[in-house]
């Protein structure tokens, strides 16, 4: 029996890290590696081509809702009557270092868009399979910098904000399904585009911590905010 994951954003970075690591755990893992450019996705290939019928990638773009609605179809082909374990919510943009006075309009709704409407949504779309799955687990990936009571300061207003809503989003899931498990995680400070200049944590480091903190999850640890370590995140 496959323990079936969805996770948005795979082509690199932590998406691509946490596909890796779960083809290596164990036969039984399962990955619907969702990506915006399949085409262009060579490491995904690489994986799927030496996991053969482990890994399945699958278009989809967390910036259109079109892209999110037409993913469910591929997903629908690949499961069949089976049900989805793990929905990932790992796709975002950072693409400012903006401020509450100075920041672009047009960018700060992309990335609520991008960070909460397409967790959201897609936390919808695939309601339905989860429920037939036997982990019935939404991840939402969040950072450090949503939450109010570690006192972040000003930068990254826009994304702080995203993940903030975010956050909530996921408090308001596990309310809503007390059978289900559903968690914020931070990864951690991590070097990739998104970390930025200063990241102090290997994408291998942070995913297996990640991957440590989902294994060990019981339904008591939702609507929570883990961080990579096992530690929690004040809100
Ligand atoms: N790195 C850190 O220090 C850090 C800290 C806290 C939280 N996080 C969170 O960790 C998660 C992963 O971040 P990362 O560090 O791995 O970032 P990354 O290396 O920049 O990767 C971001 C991923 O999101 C995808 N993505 C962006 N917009 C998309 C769209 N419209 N449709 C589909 N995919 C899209 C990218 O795909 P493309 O290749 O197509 O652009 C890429 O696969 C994010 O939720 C981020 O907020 C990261």
């Amino acid at each position: 029996m496959s323990t079936v994951w969805l996770i948005t954003g795979a082509n690199r970075g932590l998406g691509l890290e946490l596909t890796t690591q779960l083809l290596a755990a164990s036969l039984s893992n399962e990955i619907i590696a969702t990506c915006r450019t399949p085409a262009a996705a060579t490491d995904l290939h690489k994986l799927q081509a030496s996991e053969m019928g482990r890994v399945h990638v699958v278009p989809l773009d967390v910036g259109s809702e079109q892209s999110m609605r037409d993913s469910v179809k591929y997903v629908s082909d690949i499961l069949g009557d089976r049900g989805l374990d793990y929905l990932y919510n790992n796709a975002a943009i950072n693409p400012a270092f903006d401020s509450p006075f100075d920041f672009d309009y047009a960018q700060l709704l992309e990335v609520l868009q991008t960070n909460l409407g397409a967790p959201a949504l897609l936390g919808e779309l695939y309601y339905p399979f989860l429920l037939r799955g036997s982990k019935k687990t939404i991840v939402n990936v969040s950072t450090g910098l949503a939450s109010l009571g570690l006192d972040c300061g000003p930068k990254c207003t826009s994304y702080s904000i995203s993940k903030c809503a975010l956050n909530m989003l996921t408090y308001k899931q596990a309310k809503t399904r007390v059978d289900f498990t559903c968690i914020c995680m931070d990864p951690g400070w991590v070097k990739t585009p998104l970390g930025g200049e200063g990241a102090v944590l290997e994408t291998t480091e942070s995913a297996a911590g990640i991957l440590g903190v989902i294994a060990r999850l019981t339904p008591a640890d939702s609507g929570k905010f883990w961080r990579y370590n096992g530690t929690q995140h004040p809100w």
